[in-house]
């Protein structure tokens, strides 16, 4: 029998976008706050470039906006670019007065710094110098350090730290709250007016990524079993550079290019001058895309980050924690050629929310990377995902506790609908319970497949192969293992893997709908960005749905699969 109790709202993560709600929400609302791991074990603690803010003399909201736009290729939701661009002052000044700590310039020097002396990085297709950072280069860690202290001393948040969230309850049409497992396995309910999820994305599906462990997209599967829609899940950013070495795969922020780094291919060529006038600093996909090329060109699995022409003593002291693991694996940051490559880093898409965080599920909210808000588009510009979780997470918070608007459906327009119903798929994978071993091959197969055809470049064929793929995987294991009649005994390690098996069924549907080329989805066999599709989305939702209760509109725009 389930232990059960009450709160005024529950959260599902603890990252940036979960604890920022949290704090947020006035200390008379009684929330909890679960997370599958230790509390600061999160996506966020490894973002190493920073966070965006127009806060230079030379900079606005404005700017800012039209950059995050230029990077989205056509599919940003102006609004909520406004939002994201126009609140990230008063948003970043809040963080700061939690107690986060970002670097600061040298009295006489001559960096690039806010009137009152925050440093500001530069990053890829940012047209200003604009990123806050802390530690040089350990950011996402300084601002997790804050929350979590901040989250701790709070009495108004439970925490519930290695509790597993199984599924969401739901009661006639509305989310009133969640089924987990704690550190022992004991199953608990928890019941609340609203139920956020904040558990970051989905990177756990590719062999080669820059995201934890742990990111194996629980928030998609939990909101898509619930009945919530889903969209934009055929947009996954490939960081252009991640090291490759000792079959580890470990993030280089982005930043490095920032302060002058260059691209090499394996014949010493600087090749983004090849690609694009702004060469390394070009956006993200175009980087990843460049460099995939390269490498396919020369038949390499890998290509070269080569800071050899900066002075390496400030290298080093501006990127301690990539310059420590550089030494770990026996390069030196500052006088080798680094080798990389593109890996799954950031899912553009997610839970469809509207600017307050509403999902299409009554009762239901999202924010931070499991949810999409439109404000990425098509390619996320660099150091905007931390912002995100943190103005959106403030917005949450501030319209739960005013009691604001009742449960609107998002306004997104669409130009499909695809309708699944897998539910009983599903639910037979989790009546069968595999041993530790199983599940490793199980998500190690899984993931190879995912990176050889769902990658940053695919095809029809390829995402036709992964789908009949993943289907005899499925059912190998269906016919191998026997059923029981409880779906409830699985392991969360298990419930993870079922998590990634339907995740990236929606995945490849998605890509296999959008017939172009359009930021970080590259269709090999639709070369070029379509300009009808542009500011038009897929939406998936559970047939268990009827469309009009999804908020989006069919266009009658014709499929090409
Ligand atoms: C980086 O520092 O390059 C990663 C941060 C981000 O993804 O925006």
């Amino acid at each position: 029998m389930a232990s059960h109790q009450a709160y005024d709202v529950v959260i599902v993560g603890g990252g940036i976008a979960g604890l920022s709600a949290a704090l947020r929400l006035p200390a008379t609302v009684r929330v909890a706050l679960l997370t599958k791991g230790q509390l600061g074990e999160s996506n966020t603690r490894y973002a190493q470039g920073g966070l965006t803010v127009a806060l230079g003399e030379d900079d606005s909201p404005q700017l800012h906006a039209q950059d995050t736009l230029a990077a989205g290729a056509g599919l940003c939701d102006e609004t909520a670019v406004g939002i994201l661009t126009g609140q990230a002052p008063s948003a970043v000044r809040w963080l700061m007065a939690l107690g986060a700590r970002f670097d600061r310039a040298r009295p006489g020097s001559n960096e690039h710094a806010t009137r009152d002396g925050l440093l500001l990085g530069r990053e890829a297709a940012h047209s200003r110098w604009r990123v806050l950072h802390a530690g040089g280069d350990a950011t996402g860690a300084e601002i997790e350090r804050a929350l979590v202290a901040a989250a701790r001393q709070r009495p108004s948040i439970t925490l519930y730290e290695e509790s597993y969230v199984q599924r969401l309850l739901v009661e006639h049409g509305v989310c009133i709250g969640l089924l987990a497992l704690d550190r022992s396995g004991r199953p608990f309910t928890i019941e609340a007016h609203a139920t956020v999820l904040a558990n970051g994305g989905a990177g756990g599906l590719w062999l080669h990524t820059s995201n934890p462990a742990g990111a194996t997209a629980d928030g998609l599967a939990l909101a898509w079993q619930a009945g919530a829609a889903l969209t934009d899940l055929e947009f996954m950013q490939f960081h252009p550079t991640v090291l490759v070495a000792g079959g580890a795969s470990h993030l280089i922020s982005e930043a490095v290019r920032g302060e002058g780094a260059y691209l090499r291919n394996h014949a010493g060529e600087r090749f983004m001058l090849r690609y694009s006038e702004l060469a390394e600093l070009a956006p993200r996909d175009v980087v990843a895309r460049a460099i995939l090329s390269e490498m396919l060109a020369e038949g390499v699995d890998h290509q070269y980050l080569d800071l050899r022409h900066l002075p390496a003593a400030r290298m080093h002291e501006r990127f301690p924690t990539i310059s420590a693991i550089c030494r770990g694996y026996g390069l030196n940051l500052a006088s080798d050629l680094l080798p990389i490559a593109p890996a799954a880093h950031y899912c553009m898409g997610g839970v469809m929310v509207n600017a307050q965080g509403h999902t299409s599920l009554p009762g239901l909210y999202a924010v931070g990377e499991v949810a999409c808000t439109g404000v990425h588009g098509a390619n996320r510009l660099a150091s905007n995902s931390l912002l995100e979780g943190l103005v959106f997470g403030l917005r949450l918070a501030d319209g739960l506790a005013g009691q604001l608007a009742g449960d609107a459906p998002p306004a997104r327009r669409a130009i499909a609908v695809l309708v699944y119903d897998d539910l009983q798929r599903y639910t037979s994978l989790l009546r069968i319970s595999p041993d530790r071993e199983t599940i490793a091959a199980a998500r190690r197969e899984l993931r190879q497949l995912m990176w050889q055809y769902v990658s940053l470049r695919r095809d029809e064929e390829g995402l036709l192969a992964a789908r009949a793929h993943l289907n005899t995987l499925e059912a190998r294991l269906l016919s191998t293992h026997t059923a029981t009649q409880d779906a409830s005994i699985a392991p969360p390690t298990w419930y993870e893997t079922v998590n990634m098996f339907k995740v990236a069924e929606l995945v490849i549907a998605a890509a296999l709908h959008r017939c172009e080329s359009r930021g970080s989805h590259w269709r090999s066999d639709h070369d070029v960005l379509d300009s009808t599709l542009t500011g038009s989305h897929y939406v998936l939702q559970p047939v268990r749905m009827s469309k009009m209760e999804s908020g989006a509109e069919l266009s009658g725009v014709s499929l090409c699969k």
